[in-house]
């Protein structure tokens, strides 16, 4: 391993203090210092090696959970939903496999008739499927970048759900709320939606500006329905914590239920 700065800085002053004890005669008194310098600079290496292989177990074993948890999600969804094709990759921007089973939980369990989506990809896929098992509700998915459309759109008919899933590319627009401008989906498509029983905020792209995705809630509050649910993903980021906070504010009749995914989840229920 190579030695940092700091270490070189005080090998240096003790050979520079041993040079003056050598100078002044007193060699022994030198080489002693010199030794016990050595063995105390290597019992200082030795402690922070043995720190980087704690941390290092640690990570590996947080990896590996989940690795774990991550493939028993993927392994339960692909078992339930009928595929037709392969899905793409649940991974980066892609909505994890441990938040996919959840939206495939709570669409079984809740039978929702509308489904929105802020941000389309491979969870409109899993949705898509998960209301074809249910044989009844329709997702809109909301996509503002127009190459993530196209792949999107070119997916969703390689899986057949056409006739569950409305992929509508509707370009980001600025909006006022409460004074404050934001870049929201142009709202003129979904206007006429009339309710909606679960909302997946997964968009707009987070960088699109701070807070990005809190429209979603003051925009769209009206239109759920009495027992709807959101489902929020990215809550490890704090934006998102600080959304759902603000939301939480906003509208005291939510109550919030977090899930330790990997990119940390919350379903507000209405
Ligand atoms: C978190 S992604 C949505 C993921 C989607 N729900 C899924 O499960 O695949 C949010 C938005 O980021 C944008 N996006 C997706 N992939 C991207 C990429 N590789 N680079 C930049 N933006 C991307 C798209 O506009 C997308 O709607």
């Amino acid at each position: 391993m190579s030695l940092k700065t700091k270490d070189l800085l005080i090998l240096v002053g003790l050979l520079f203090i041993a040079a003056v004890l050598f100078l002044f005669s007193l060699s022994l008194i030198a080489i002693t210092f010199l030794l016990f310098s050595l063995l105390a600079i290597q019992f200082i290496h030795y402690r922070r090696l043995q720190r980087q292989a704690k941390n290092a177990l640690i990570e590996t074993k947080k990896n590996q959970e989940n690795f774990y948890k991550q493939t028993e999600s993927f392994t339960n969804i692909v078992k339930v939903l009928p595929l037709i094709a392969p899905l793409p990759s649940l991974r980066h921007f892609a909505v994890s496999p441990d938040l996919a089973k959840i939206l495939v939980d709570k669409i079984i369990e809740k039978q929702p008739k509308q489904i929105l989506e802020c941000g389309s990809g491979v969870s409109s896929l899993i949705m898509g499927y998960a209301l074809k098992l249910n044989k009844q509700g329709s997702l809109i998915s909301l996509e503002s970048d127009e190459e993530c459309y196209s792949k999107n759109q070119h997916e969703i008919k390689k899986h057949q759900l056409e006739g569950v899933v409305s992929l509508i590319h509707a370009p980001l627009k600025p909006i006022k709320i409460e004074d404050k401008e934001w870049q929201w989906y142009d709202t003129a498509f979904y206007q006429s939606l009339e309710t909606i029983d679960l909302l997946f905020v997964d968009g707009p792209f987070f960088k699109t500006q701070s807070l990005a995705r809190y429209p979603a809630l003051p925009l769209l509050f009206d239109k759920l329905s009495p027992n709807a649910i959101i489902v929020v993903d990215d809550m490890i980021r704090p934006d998102e914590q600080q959304i759902v906070q603000k939301w939480l504010k906003q509208f005291p009749q939510l109550k919030a239920s977090t899930f330790p995914t990997e990119k940390g989840t919350v379903v507000l229920y209405k």
